[in-house]
């Protein structure tokens, strides 16, 4: 709940910053006051008086300001709030909070805050994917920062990439998840996600284009509702989300034995694009090639994880499946539903046109022995938002 609640607002110097208005009014509606702290930086983007007149308070920019320090000194500013939003965290704030520095109001109060801190990251795609800013990444995460997004997409200075500042409706669900305890605390959720990577030889191996982002963005919404997440993962592309217990993974069996060793547990959702089969002869030093003679290999089954968790003693009380199709979903899915014995499945098409391997969208049916509902096509991270609402509410039941 934000109803009621305090949340002092940094809006640092980034195109994004024309969000963050509507961000104020978006928190405000859910009852939460707003306190602007602009950097110099952001007023080149938005300007005081609109910041003071969204959020009906006074907005704080300069750092020694005398006047303020007399009403509210910077220290206490900093302690006043339930949660410290940064949105947008542009690098250079990012950076400085990485490193401690306080030279401006907005990063001083960062770094005397003792409340929880949430960032919005916002900027261009190099900067984000640039080295020094992982790294910044990487300490504010250990340092307990909660981030919402980048998200991927077009930006405003014309490149493609992960960059752009999250969606108003995921900074104010983070918002929310940061403050409360979230209808999943105390449910442990199992996730299994991206592809596994079965062996031919030390360097070769059989794999599946599953990039793990619908399976991340699971998690992600499971633990913003405040589940205990176990993140069974094979070697996807997209990062595990933050928030989550990570098991990394390489194969189909090490998977099985990872998920298995996670229960019991309330819920089991199985995104991973697990290999079917294996090569039961696969070789312990590099094949070489010989004049035309081609490897014989031998392939066994895999074991079925869904499967296995779905029959076994401890099973979840809710089991949930993904079927990827390329070819009459539908039908498939709903054999897919009573031969794995788990209580939905999430069918999705997976063919070449429907860009859903490796692309940011999906288009799923939702199948359960009641019957089936189609969701429009909408972004990943939409499907998980609502799905993890509905594991939410099939297990307050
Ligand atoms: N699954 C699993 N273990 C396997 C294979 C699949 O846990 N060895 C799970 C997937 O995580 C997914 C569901 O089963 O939730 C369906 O996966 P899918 O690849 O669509 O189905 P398959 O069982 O592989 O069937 P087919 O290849 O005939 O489509």
């Amino acid at each position: 709940m934000i109803d009621g609640k305090h949340i002092l607002l940094v809006i640092g110097g980034g195109i994004a910053a024309f969000k963050s208005l509507d961000l104020i009014r978006e928190l405000r509606r859910g009852g939460a006051e707003v306190t602007p702290v602009l950097t110099r930086a952001a007023e080149e983007f938005v300007t005081p008086l609109s910041a003071a007149a969204l959020s009906a308070r006074k907005v704080h920019r300069d750092l020694f300001n005398l006047t303020d320090e007399a009403e509210m000194g910077h220290i206490e500013l900093s302690r006043s709030a339930d949660l410290v939003v940064v949105a947008p965290a542009t690098a250079d704030l990012m950076a400085k909070m990485a490193h401690g520095l306080a030279d401006d109001l907005a990063s001083t109060i960062l770094l005397a805050t003792d409340t929880r801190v949430l960032i919005a990251p916002a900027m261009n795609v190099r900067m984000w994917l640039h080295p020094a800013t992982r790294r910044n990444l990487a300490t504010l995460e250990a340092d307990g920062v909660l981030t919402v997004g980048p998200d991927e997409g077009e930006m405003a200075c014309g490149e493609f990439g992960p960059g752009r500042m999250a969606e108003l409706p995921a900074i104010v669900d983070a918002v929310r998840a940061a403050l409360s305890d979230g209808p999943l605390k105390g449910r442990r959720v199992l996730v299994t996600s991206g592809p596994t990577h079965e062996p031919i030889d030390p360097v070769r191996y059989i794999a599946n284009r599953s990039s793990g982002a619908q399976g991340a963005a699971i998690a992600a919404s499971l633990a913003a509702l405040g589940a205990d997440v176990r993140f069974v993962t094979g070697p996807a592309e997209v990062p595990p989300p933050r928030g989550v217990a990570v098991v990394p993974v390489r194969t189909a069996r090490q998977m099985r034995d990872a998920a298995i060793a996670e229960l019991p547990a309330d819920a089991a959702v199985m995104a991973a694009a697990v290999a079917d089969w294996s090569v039961s002869n696969a070789s312990g030093s590099k094949l070489k090639k010989r004049d035309g003679e081609m490897p014989a290999l031998e392939f066994r089954e895999n074991p079925d994880i869904l499967v296995e968790v779905s029959r076994h003693p401890d099973r979840p009380r809710l089991v949930v499946g993904f079927a990827a199709e390329t070819d009459d979903v539908a039908a498939n899915a709903a054999a897919k539903l009573e031969r794995k014995g788990c209580d939905w499945i999430i069918a999705n098409d997976v063919s070449e046109a429907s860009g859903v391997m490796g692309g940011a969208d999906n288009a799923v049916t939702v199948m359960t022995a009641g019957g089936s509902e189609t969701w429009p096509r909408m972004s990943k991270s939409e499907v998980a938002r609502r799905l993890a609402d509905r594991i939410a509410a099939a297990l307050a039941t």
